[in-house]
């Protein structure tokens, strides 16, 4: 989506209804009497935060935009006592699913009083009759400690099913409030759901909660899991590293995740500090000529005796030959770059320089994400979930759980799913790992 062109509207969250049940939080509505307070909805996050850009905004006469702030509401829509919940976790493995699902289960139980809580076992399958997967009840007593394990109680699949078998599937069930934990495809999917169930005209609130390591939903700083990811990816930097010193023109090479966007790379390089080369779908680079990967390294190499290069999966991919293969979920399965720059790299040295090359290559691949979450990860998968109660226990709907300039928010599910965040070569993240590797601002990609 075009940002300049984003109208107020965009950021419009619906809503099943008036909410007139007081909440049972017991919160406070007076800023400064000590207590914790509700959110009203009137309260919001500016999505501008630059004051030059908002100001310019202001005299030209354009609306200021703003996200609808999550949080508590003093008056709710769900009787909590009276309302079903059901859980589902869709896409690939993500640190911190577990963490979600538990804090959803304890904050609908024990704040909201809601009984009865279902898991939908293997992603949106689990909806589907034909699978016959058994539906899970979800009690404190079951999710207890499951935050300490990686993975998903629920388990996951990848794909989507037909919209209309889903929400069959919610009425019969008898479900008022459903939480989607995923990525682009599930929240895709979300949508669909959303809309399905307000052509019917039925009151079933849909929450989404943004899961993914590669951090690719837009109109959210973060997506849970990254971190996680990230910081793991650095143990194997860690190594890459040891192995390149401990030997003669050693060469670490580390691939992690990250299809079409680069913040795992990155991150985990900005994390440990020892990487030379990062390479990242959204920047192209050229692998021969002046510019190019194998000279770079070749230089580098003479100077210092080591380098480390860490690759995202879906970088270069000009390079190889793919099979226009697509996954369950329809995104592209990118070639192995990894497997790639190894052989050609050695062969690099070995037919056009004088240097014999030691490369350790590292792909740590799963091991990234199907850990627990990490503290931070931890915290903010909890943060999440509570505000994705909050929000469909006041009747919200079609919105994404978010994180905006340090603040929860409600982001439309359109809006979510309306594009895919990438790390721009402007954005200052970027920047930061030029200036930690010195790899030059031109490797002489198209
Ligand atoms: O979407 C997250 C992700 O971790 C990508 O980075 C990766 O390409 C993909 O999942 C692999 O998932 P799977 O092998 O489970 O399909």
């Amino acid at each position: 989506m075009d940002k300049d062109r984003l109208k107020p509207e965009d950021f419009h969250i619906p809503s099943l209804g008036e909410a007139t049940i007081p909440s049972p939080l017991g919160l406070s509505t007076v800023m400064g009497d000590d207590i914790a307070n509700y959110v009203t909805d009137d309260e919001s996050v500016l999505f501008h935060t630059d004051r030059d850009l908002l100001l310019q905004q202001i005299r030209e006469g354009r609306p200021v935009l703003a996200f609808e702030k999550a949080g508590p509401r003093k008056s709710i829509y769900f009787d909590g006592s009276k309302t079903r919940a059901a859980v589902v976790t869709c896409g690939g493995l993500c640190p911190g699913i577990n963490n979600v699902i538990r804090s959803l289960v304890m904050e609908l139980t024990y704040r909201y009083h809601v009984q009865t809580i279902y898991g939908i076992k293997y992603g949106y399958r689990g909806f589907i009759p034909d699978y016959g997967y058994e539906t899970l009840l979800l009690e404190p007593g079951d999710v207890n400690d499951i935050h300490e394990k990686g993975g998903s109680i629920l388990a996951s699949s990848r794909g989507p099913q037909e919209i209309g078998a889903i929400v069959d599937c919610l009425n019969r069930m008898n479900v008022s409030l459903l939480f989607v934990i995923g990525g682009d495809g599930t929240l895709a999917g979300a949508l669909k759901i959303h809309e399905e169930i307000q052509r019917r005209e039925l009151k079933i609130a849909v929450i989404g909660i943004p899961k993914t390591i590669d951090n690719d939903i837009p109109f959210v700083d973060k997506t849970f899991g990254l971190e996680t990811a990230f910081s793991i990816a650095g143990e194997a930097i860690r190594c890459a590293h040891t192995e390149a010193v401990g030997a003669p023109f050693g060469v670490g090479l580390v691939k992690v995740m990250g299809r079409m966007s680069g913040f795992i790379a990155a991150n985990a390089a900005l994390a440990l500090n020892e990487v030379n080369f990062v390479l990242i779908p959204e920047v192209e680079f050229a692998l021969k000529g002046e510019r190019g990967l194998f000279s770079l390294v070749e230089q580098r190499l003479r100077k210092r005796g080591h380098a480390v290069i860490i690759v995202a999966e879906g970088a270069g991919q000009e390079h190889l030959n793919t099979a226009g293969e697509t996954d369950s979920s329809g995104n592209p399965v990118p070639a192995d770059i990894g497997i790639f720059l190894k052989s050609e790299l050695k062969r690099y040295f070995k037919t056009s320089t004088d240097i014999y090359v030691n490369i350790k290559y590292i792909d740590p691949s799963y091991l990234v994400r199907s850990v627990a979450a990490n503290a931070h990860d931890a915290i903010y998968c909890m943060q999440l979930a509570q505000n994705a109660v909050h929000a469909g226990m006041a009747g919200k709907t079609g919105l994404l759980v978010g994180n905006w300039n340090g603040r929860m928010t409600h982001v439309p599910l359109a809006l979510a799913t309306s594009g895919r965040k990438i790390l721009s070569p402007e954005d200052p993240l970027w920047l930061s790992v030029l200036e930690a590797t010195g790899q030059p601002l031109d490797m002489g990609g198209g």
